[in-house]
Parts: structure tokens; sequence; C-alpha cells
């Protein structure tokens, strides 16, 4: 679908999206790109990664990949100085990186539950904290007055409660208090805005070829007020809103993109 953005939104900004060599970070790469960013992608796979990049460049957007693993301190610390060092300088942290199973809390040991809370929750707040040197106003590349910005990808499951997803659920509640407590300190002391997405399912996504086993679909259909699975595209739009000047005045909000799916109940 052709964006409803003008495509230079985003001239001159250099992004660093965790996760962005796949599936909803793979298309918030593409989207910035072709909004006039230039891109920087973290992940831990580099034939990921590399194809990743070279289908990025063939759009004709400015790409690298950096390997590394959100839950090494080491690993940020180098993505973030390789992407300032090749870029210039980065305006906008896209934190995408997440890992997920299906498990009933009876079954998942604590290092099960311990992982995902190191790559969803720890490695979001590590991303933040290596970025903040660059992302506030009056560092490398910036001027004193203006901040970059942080989007931080969550999800709906702990609004309620979800089967099989208590490490999920746990590690994206805090993820949604990281993009408020930095909302509030970052964006008094360094004009730097942090908010989230909360995506819905969305085809095409390891996300929802791990957790939602095919006769899901026909169900959530049902269920939902806009009755269909949304698409990586609906969550790279959310995201060019808030990164870019549309979202100016926005801080500290999760937006949620599911189509109403979280507070649908069945119908009667
Ligand atoms: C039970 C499991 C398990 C499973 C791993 N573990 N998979 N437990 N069921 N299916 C446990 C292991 O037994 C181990 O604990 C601990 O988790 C660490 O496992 P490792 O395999 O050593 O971890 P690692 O190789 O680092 O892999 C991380 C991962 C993996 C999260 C487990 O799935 C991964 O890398 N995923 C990244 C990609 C991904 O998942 N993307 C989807 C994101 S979707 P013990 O005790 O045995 O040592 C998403 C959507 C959320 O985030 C919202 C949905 C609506």
């Amino acid at each position: 679908m052709a964006s409803p953005f003008r495509s230079d939104i985003l001239k001159g900004k250099v992004t660093l999206i965790t996760g962005g060599g796949s599936g909803i970070g793979f298309e918030i790469a593409t989207q910035f790109g072709l909004h006039g960013a230039s891109i920087a992608i973290m992940g831990r796979r580099k034939q990921v990664l590399d194809s990743a990049v070279a289908a990025l460049r063939s759009l004709g957007i400015w790409a690298f990949g950096f390997e590394g693993d959100v839950r090494k301190q080491e690993d940020a610390s180098s993505v973030v100085e390789s992407t300032f060092n090749n870029l210039g300088s980065l305006d906008i942290l896209v934190n995408a990186a997440a890992g997920n199973f299906l498990v009933s809390a009876e079954d998942l040991s604590p290092n099960g539950f311990r992982t995902v809370m190191d790559i969803d929750s720890v490695g979001t707040f590590t991303m933040c904290h290596q970025a903040l040197k660059y992302l506030k106003k009056g560092g490398p590349g910036r001027n004193s007055l203006t901040g970059g910005t942080i989007i931080n990808i969550s999800a709906t499951l702990h609004y309620t409660a979800a089967w099989y997803q208590i490490h999920v659920s746990a590690a994206k509640a805090a993820v949604d208090a990281i993009t408020r407590n930095l909302a509030l300190e970052w964006g008094a002391d360094h004009d730097i805005r942090v908010n989230g997405i909360a995506p819905g399912p969305i085809q095409g996504t390891p996300g929802l070829s791990k957790l939602a086993p095919e006769e899901i679909n026909s169900k959530i259909r049902e269920d939902m007020p806009l009755y269909r699975i949304g698409e990586k595209w609906d969550i790279a739009m959310a995201a060019l809103y808030l990164s870019s000047d549309a979202g100016k005045y926005v801080n500290g909000t999760t937006i949620i993109a599911d189509g109403g799916m979280w507070l649908s109940s069945p119908r009667r």
C-alpha cells in the first residue's frame, strides 16, 4: 500500500533498529529508509543481516548491518558506536529485538523466563542506555536544542493475561515501564521522546508463526472489530508517525495497533 506520508519526513535521520533483519523490525527499516532515513540494523545472525542489508540497498536505502546480541552490553556499545562512526549521528533508536516461545508457567524454567526478560526488557534498557550519549540534545552530531527519539516495540499480552506467555507478558510490561520512565526523565533532561507500539497479531512475523497455530486465525477474525490480522506495514506507519515531526508532542505513550483485538470479547 502507498504510504500516506511524504517521502522526505525522515530525511537525514539516522535510525538504529535492533532485530531489524526480519519481521516487524525489517519492515520499519524499509519504510524508514523509503522516507529518507539512513539505516543501521542490529541482529545476531550475519546471514540474515547481510540479506536484509542487500534488500534495503536494492531499494536505494543507505543501510548497514551490525552483528550483536542486545543481551551483551559490549555488543550494544559497539553497535551504537559503529552506527555513529559509519552514519555520522544517531537520531532514532527502535528496539524491536524480542524472544518468544509458548510454554506453560509450570513447564517454564526460571532460566527460560530470564532469557526473555534479558532480551526484551534488559536488552531494551541496555540499548537505550548506550544510545543516550548520541540521542541527547547537544550530543555528538546533534545541536544543543533537539534530542532524538526512541521507539520500543511492546505487546498487549500483559493488559489482561495470556496463556503460556508469562515470560513475555512480564517482559513487555517492563518495556512499557521503561518507555514511560525514560520519557519522563530523558524528555525533561535531554529532549528525547520515548514511545512504544503494541502490535496485535501481524501476518508474516516470527511471532505469529511461532505463537499462533493456523486454526486460531479464523477465531481471531470472528472476535476482531476490524476483522483482520494486521500487516507489518501497519506497525511501520505507527513508527513513522511517532518518530517524525507528526508525533513531536507525543511522549511516554504506547500506541496500540491491533485492530481493537485486545479489548474484544467473543460475539454473543
Ligand atoms: C520452554 C524454552 C523454549 C521452549 C527455550 N527455552 N525455548 N523453554 N519451551 N520452546 C528455555 C531453554 O530451555 C533455556 O532454559 C532458556 O529458555 C534459554 O534457551 P536457549 O535456547 O539457550 O536461548 P537462546 O538460544 O538464547 O534463544 C533465545 C530464545 C529463542 C528466546 C529462546 O527462541 C530466540 O532466540 N528467539 C528470537 C526470535 C524470536 O523468538 N522472535 C519472536 C519474537 S515474537 P534452561 O532452563 O533449559 O537452561 C514476539 C511477539 C510477542 O516477541 C507478542 C506476541 C503477541
